[in-house]
């Protein structure tokens, strides 16, 4: 089989140690399907705006960071990044997102943005409550960019909205209908090269959480999909053009009423091969290797060339 090279970029200060458990499960499933992997953190990596990149070049760039700016001074130089560029942009900020599946016709929860506030600047709880005339109380306010349920709040009232958003401060954030049905529960799709490919319910680790993230303590379930689930995650991947994803699904009323509530460019994947005992990275690598087979030259067994 022949072997192709590939760098797989990550932060260079956000690196738990939870994270080396998923870097090393990315390596050994590259390494399963003929794709050898070098870790390196993006400040090992630094790439000058508008340069060619080094030959001889990785066929792909495995990145799993959000530093979008690198990211596209990367696929610039002529480096091909999985997740591209655009897509990890518009899965990291959650209006970007919002926009996007909006306009594919996507059901999502009822988002608005909330107004830009400058560093130095106080927001106005007016605009929580100009919000919430439109979405009702309990009103979702989230920060756009945001990961592990960290950034993302739940307001009863004005005052309570007030002094979220003072915590907030000048990040950007937004307003957003509270699926009450979903309450402390939801769906995360893991989807990869346009399937989906096993999906697992989380559930809250308390009754007064609405928060699902396996991060704030939740728990999960592996469950087939139905039919409108299946079709809402592979069509939200589509919509941001994203490879692989970690699809959020809100649940409605019925099983007819379903909503996407963000998607990740570069999820968790250990709870997700806890859970359902299929582990995602192997699909993304074989997703890779066909996309890289005959684009890139196969450098067969010979020892990493890449150096500089
Ligand atoms: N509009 C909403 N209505 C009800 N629950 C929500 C809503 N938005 C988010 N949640 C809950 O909060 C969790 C975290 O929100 P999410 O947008 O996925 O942010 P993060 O990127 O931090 O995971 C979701 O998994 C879900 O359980
Ligand atoms: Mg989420």
């Amino acid at each position: 089989m022949d072997i192709y090279n590939g760098w797989l970029i990550v932060n260079s200060y956000y690196n738990p140690a939870k994270f080396h458990a998923l870097y090393k499960v990315l390596e050994e499933s590259a390494q399963k399907a003929g794709l050898r992997l070098s870790k390196w953190t993006s400040d090992q990596r630094p790439t000058i705006i508008g340069s060619k990149a080094k030959e001889p070049k990785p066929a792909f760039v495995l990145f799993w960071d959000k530093d979008v700016q690198l990211a596209h001074t990367m696929e610039l130089s002529g480096l091909r990044l999985f997740n591209s560029a655009t897509a990890i942009t518009l899965a990291d900020d959650k209006i970007e997102t919002a926009l996007k599946l909006a306009a594919a016709g996507i059901p999502i929860p009822d988002t608005i943005p909330a107004p830009t506030c400058f560093p130095g600047c106080r927001r106005n709880p007016a605009s929580a409550e100009e919000a919430a005339r439109l979405l009702g109380w309990p009103l979702v306010i989230k920060e756009n960019k945001g990961s592990f349920g960290q950034q993302v709040y739940l307001a009863n009232n004005k005052a309570e909205a007030e002094r979220i958003l003072n915590h907030i401060g000048e990040h950007d954030c937004l307003f957003q209908r509270y699926i009450a049905p979903s309450k402390g529960k939801d769906l995360r799709v893991t989807v990869v090269g346009g399937k989906a490919i096993c999906a697992m319910e989380r559930h809250s680790a308390n009754p007064t959480e609405f928060r699902s993230n396996i991060g704030v303590g939740g728990t999960a379930v592996s469950r087939p999909l139905s039919a409108l689930e299946e079709k809402l995650a592979v069509s939200a991947a589509n919509a941001l053009g994203l490879d692989f994803a970690g699809v959020d699904i809100l649940l409605g009323r019925d099983d007819d009423e379903r909503y996407v509530c963000e998607v990740n460019s570069n999820p968790q994947l250990q709870s997700t091969i806890d859970t359902c005992g299929i582990n995602p990275a192997t699909n993304i690598m074989w997703h890779i290797r066909s996309l890289v087979k005959g684009a890139a030259t196969a450098v067969g067994t010979t020892p990493d060339p890449i150096t500089e």
